[in-house]
């Protein structure tokens, strides 16, 4: 860990930011010159943090369990008190297969990352940017979470629920100078399929989308304020097929690109 030098510069909070899409937010909030205090449950993040630091501001890093309440006030309390000004939660975890057959600690684990500590992290923080009266938080939902995840059924229906909460938190927020932004997004080229053990299914091995564009895009929509944004043309297009198609059709539609069967 290091010490903050606090040259006057804004905070910004990044979980899951050693690999993927929240080393791409993180690096945008360097680069915008918010000093940054970031975290991930592995010692990687070590040297996401030394990417940073490259760009002049300050970088604390923490390695916890963001799934644990006590790996989330571990974050909370390496702010020290300082404000904090940007909160981009990000940490997420898929997890493939029949949902039969997953193991139950493993689904609950992919509930407690995606959506316990998650929300215990925007509550914690939130808290204390409504008392200030700003702040800006960017949630990493999912287009997923518009259908009903064949072969990872937990997981899309954890990002269903993010992406609910998004909206729903962003309005009870109205007035309070803090922002709540969902970003959506589609497949991205990220270690994400490998962990989840979904490198068999078609969706797994297409072209995927560049993290660094994706983050942009939800990193200036949180600047921006908006209450959302759907990353890519790509996404677009799948996020307005799955607002008017029938559940029963996304479904199977989905089951034939997800399923570890789709490759063959
Ligand atoms: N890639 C996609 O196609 C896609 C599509 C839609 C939504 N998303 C969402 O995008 C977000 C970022 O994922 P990604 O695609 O960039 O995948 P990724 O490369 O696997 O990154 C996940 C990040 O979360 C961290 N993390 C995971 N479990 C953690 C835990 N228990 N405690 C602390 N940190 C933890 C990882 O750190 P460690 O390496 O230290 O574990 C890593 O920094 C996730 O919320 C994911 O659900 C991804």
């Amino acid at each position: 860990m290091t010490d903050f030098s606090n040259g006057g510069r804004p905070l910004a909070v990044v979980t899951g930011a050693s690999t993927g899409i929240g080393y791409e937010l993180a690096m945008l909030a360097a680069r915008t010159e918010y000093d940054l205090l970031i975290a991930a449950d592995e010692r990687e993040i070590e040297n996401a943090a030394a990417d940073f630091r490259a760009t002049g501001v300050d970088v604390q890093s923490v390695i916890a369990d963001l799934a644990t309440f006590e790996g989330i006030d571990k974050l909370y309390h390496a702010t020290l008190g300082r404000p904090v000004d940007l909160l981009l939660v990000n940490t997420g975890r898929g997890l493939g297969r029949p949902f039969l057959d997953q193991a139950p600690e493993d689904w609950h684990r992919v509930v407690d990352i995606n959506i316990s500590g998650t929300i215990y992290l925007i509550q914690k923080i939130g808290r204390d940017m409504r008392a200030r009266g700003s702040g800006k938080i960017l949630i990493t939902g999912s287009i997923v979470g518009l259908t009903p995840g064949t072969y990872q059924a937990v997981y899309n229906g954890a990002k269903a629920f993010l992406d609910s909460f998004s909206f729903a938190i962003r309005h009870e927020l109205k007035g309070s100078g803090v922002g709540v932004t969902c970003l959506m997004l589609g497949a991205t080229e990220a270690e994400f399929f490998e962990r989840a053990d979904r490198m068999d299914s078609k969706v797994g091995t297409e072209k995927q989308a560049d993290p660094a564009t994706v983050a942009r895009d939800g990193f200036d929509a949180m600047m921006r304020d908006k209450g959302s944004v759907v990353s890519g043309w790509q996404s677009k297009l799948q996020a307005a097929i799955m607002h008017i198609t029938p559940h029963g059709k996304l479904v199977e539609m989905d089951r034939r690109s997800s399923g570890p069967g789709a490759l063959k």
